[in-house]
């Protein structure tokens, strides 16, 4: 489906979500697009390219319209390979802490990286002219949500700080492809640094403005509410909005519940942090975090990416744990469990990496 590995884990097939099983993640930097994982909130709309071109407004001296062949010849291209992170990757952590309805487990697959190419978003909204005294840049794509609460387009905005940094791309091409119809075709905002839901795909519309969206998607979900508030009984803006991913990471391979044979164990995995932090240390525990050693970090591919690990681990006879815990260049450590993480709808769970494997004598 969408062009997707047959092994995807799928969460709901209308709208699509789905992940990777975790070692179709081990060891690459870049994923290939069979593999990226796909969050959707309403059906993947059917949008002809011949006639679609974005429109620019609000706080700009010039409005605006861009088709695809206007963004392609009138500024430079450039690529950059970013990680996409969802909020909710990782979620079945905090589900097992306390039941989060309405919302998917996902597991450690709501991420992933692509060598992203497209325009500068800055060089779009220079060309337009940003009134001095904007704050945030809105964008909407043209996918309406079926929910009968929600009923509005998906959007979603940033500052405009962010949106005037180079990183930030209105992208057509993935992975030196043109971008797929569930990626986003034919053009995707693409945010390095904040959660994915910001990285807006089928582009309808970019206004300027001196306040965040008004959407749904910005105002009433994808907030950090605090664990004691019944998330039924939030109102637009209550909460905190979520923007930067924090410090994060992953287990790989082996692959949760595997069977290993005894003794030295190659362990895998990714760590990821937002806004322009980078990964600096990635520890591993195998005794419950009373001992930790450093895993080998692998090279960092792009400041926007994350960086894979590896190291051996010695495995006891019978069942074992592997802890992974990630610092990064701000000193920021993950915190241990998702219990210290849990919010009402199981956003942003970085808790430490944890998974189980049976070792067996040969
Ligand atoms: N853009 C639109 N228009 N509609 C959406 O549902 N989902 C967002 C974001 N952009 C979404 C969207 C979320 S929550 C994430 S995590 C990323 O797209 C996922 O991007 P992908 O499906 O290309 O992996």
């Amino acid at each position: 489906m969408w062009g997707k590995r047959d092994d995807m884990i799928v969460h709901t097939f209308e709208p699509y979500n789905a992940e990777p099983p975790r070692g179709a993640l081990a060891r690459r930097d870049i994923t290939t697009v069979d593999t990226f994982y796909s969050r959707n909130h309403a059906p993947v709309p059917s949008i002809q390219t011949a006639g679609w071109a974005p429109r620019v407004d609000g706080m700009v001296e010039r409005l605006a319209t861009f088709s695809l062949e206007d963004l392609r010849s009138r500024f430079p291209q450039y690529t950059e390979v970013a990680t996409l992170q969802c909020d909710g990757n990782r979620r079945v952590g905090p589900i097992e802490v306390a039941d989060i309805p309405g919302e998917a487990p996902w597991g450690p697959g709501a991420t992933a990286t692509a060598r992203w190419t497209g325009v500068r978003l800055a060089d779009v909204l220079r060309e337009v002219g940003v009134d001095p005294d904007a704050t945030d840049v809105a964008f909407v794509g043209a996918d309406v949500s079926i929910d009968p609460d929600v009923g509005e387009q998906f959007g979603g905005s940033i500052p405009v700080r962010k949106a005037s940094e180079r990183e930030v791309l209105l992208a057509w091409s993935m992975n030196d492809e043109p971008l797929s119809a569930v990626h986003g075709a034919p053009v995707r905002v693409v945010v390095p640094g904040y959660i994915g839901a910001r990285s807006v795909k089928w582009l309808e519309r970019i206004t300027v403005q001196d306040r965040p969206s008004e959407n749904f998607f910005q105002q009433s979900t994808y907030r950090l509410y605090p664990p004691e508030v019944d998330p039924t009984e939030m109102g637009p803006g209550d909460g905190i909005a979520l923007g930067l991913v924090a410090v994060n990471s992953e287990v790989l391979s082996p692959d949760d519940g595997a069977e290993v044979a005894v003794g030295p164990v190659e362990v895998t995995g990714y760590a990821f942090a937002g806004g322009d932090r980078t990964v600096v240390r990635v520890d591993v525990s195998v005794d419950e975090g009373v001992t930790w050693h450093q895993a080998e970090l692998a090279e960092q591919i792009s400041q926007w990416s994350w960086r894979h690990w590896r190291t051996t681990v010695d495995t006891v006879a019978g069942p074992n744990t592997v802890l992974a815990r990630a610092w990064d260049s701000s000193a920021a450590l993950q915190p241990e469990s998702p219990a210290h993480v849990w919010n009402p709808k199981g956003y942003a769970d970085n808790s430490w990496a944890r998974i189980r494997v049976h070792a067996r004598v040969p």
